[in-house]
């Protein structure tokens, strides 16, 4: 049923903060400022390092949580998509722990993966959101996301809880190797509470978005760019435009343009730039001042003080909430998703079930 709204895709964006949240509860413990994973006697102390491995959007999903693991935890983090993982004969330690990350947890890709790197010894963990799936009764760790059943193919509300799982999985792994104070465990918590109420305020701009959305419709080729686990971003935001308006559009890494796509640049081509105020702010404005140099229009999707800041010559600006840069990926994922849908719906295509596209893909 989709309620009051045109399209299942619709329904399940403004589903986010409720889902995220009913995620959260059960992976927070607010009032003690912990993170508390649904196994609670799993043993991360002796885990070396971590394989994520998934496809499409849970594989962005996975791209953000490498920082995550990186920065919290001091894990080394390899990620790859669930198509290459398996065949490129990985190398297998003592200690690693396999990641799998799948709203459905039937991708075949990505479950053949996951029996390879169980025969390969790792230990397996799954983020999955059906939890009878095969992925689920396979792992030795599931760790569900809460988000309901998700009936639009382009992936949403599963990506958002999946973001929400991985951060507060990234707090407990850097816990149990005793890299977080238990002040900073707590600043974690506090900033993972705040994302459904800034999920929220992002979905207040809606109809600014459907504007910019006009703006870009007629586009034939549209760029993102991202830096750090805003880069996943830009992936997941060229991912959505292209699924379901079917408009070119690639993710970059901010700092790459100018090592080729930026040959790309003309008048014609609207580039996205996400770039929340934060540490990479400036980098990224930089980036964003050499595309414009060369003509191309931008929308900058930033907060208010970013805006201020570099807001005056782009074509568009969509203002988000000012977050801490842990929950920015979170957030930045509204925008992404309701422009792509805004665009799709001008488009006239069949917004919930794209063309060549199946929800669950179970051939390898
Ligand atoms: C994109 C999308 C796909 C899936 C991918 C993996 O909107 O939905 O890219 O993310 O097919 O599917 P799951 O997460 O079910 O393994």
């Amino acid at each position: 049923d989709k309620g009051n709204h045109r399209h299942f895709m619709l329904k399940e964006i403004y589903e986010q903060p409720i889902v995220v949240a009913q995620t959260l509860r059960s992976y927070l413990r607010p009032l003690d400022g912990q993170v508390a994973l649904p196994i609670p006697d799993f043993d991360f102390a002796d885990i070396r390092r971590v394989t994520v491995v998934a496809c499409g959007t849970s594989y962005y999903a996975g791209m953000v949580a490498k920082y995550w693991f990186e920065r919290f935890a001091r894990l080394p983090v390899e990620i790859d998509v669930a198509s290459e993982y398996r065949y490129r004969d990985p190398v297998m330690e003592e200690g690693g722990l396999a990641l799998f990350i799948s709203q459905s947890g039937e991708t075949a890709d990505t479950l053949a993966a996951l029996r390879h790197a169980r025969a390969g010894g790792q230990k397996i963990a799954v983020v999955v959101n059906v939890p009878t799936s095969t992925m689920a009764r396979e792992a030795d760790l599931l760790l569900p996301t809460h988000a309901g059943p998700e009936i639009g193919v382009a992936s949403t509300k599963a990506f958002t809880c999946q973001l929400a799982v991985l951060a507060a999985l990234a707090a407990n792994l850097a816990r149990a190797r005793g890299k977080l104070s238990p002040k900073e465990e707590r600043e974690i918590v506090r900033h993972l509470e705040e994302a459904p109420a800034a999920i929220n305020a992002a979905l207040a701009y809606d109809e600014a978005i459907a504007v910019v959305a006009g703006q870009i419709a007629g586009a034939r080729d549209v760029l993102y760019l991202g830096r750090g686990p805003d880069y996943p971003l830009a992936l997941e935001g060229a991912l959505k435009l292209k699924e379901i308006s079917y408009i070119h559009a690639e993710g970059y890494a901010a700092g790459e343009m100018k090592h080729g796509p930026i040959a790309l640049i003309d008048d014609h081509v609207p580039v996205i730039v996400l770039a929340p105020s934060g540490p990479l702010f400036e980098k990224t404005m930089s980036n964003m001042q050499e595309v414009q140099a060369r003509g191309g229009k931008v929308v900058l999707i930033s907060d208010y003080d970013g805006i201020q800041a570099a807001g005056e010559d782009c074509l568009a600006t969509i203002t988000m909430p000012k977050v801490h840069p842990l929950i920015a990926p979170i957030v930045y994922a509204i925008p992404v998703q309701l422009l792509a849908y805004h665009v799709a719906v001008l488009k006239g295509t069949d917004v919930d079930q794209p063309r060549n596209l199946a929800k669950s893909v179970t051939v390898e």
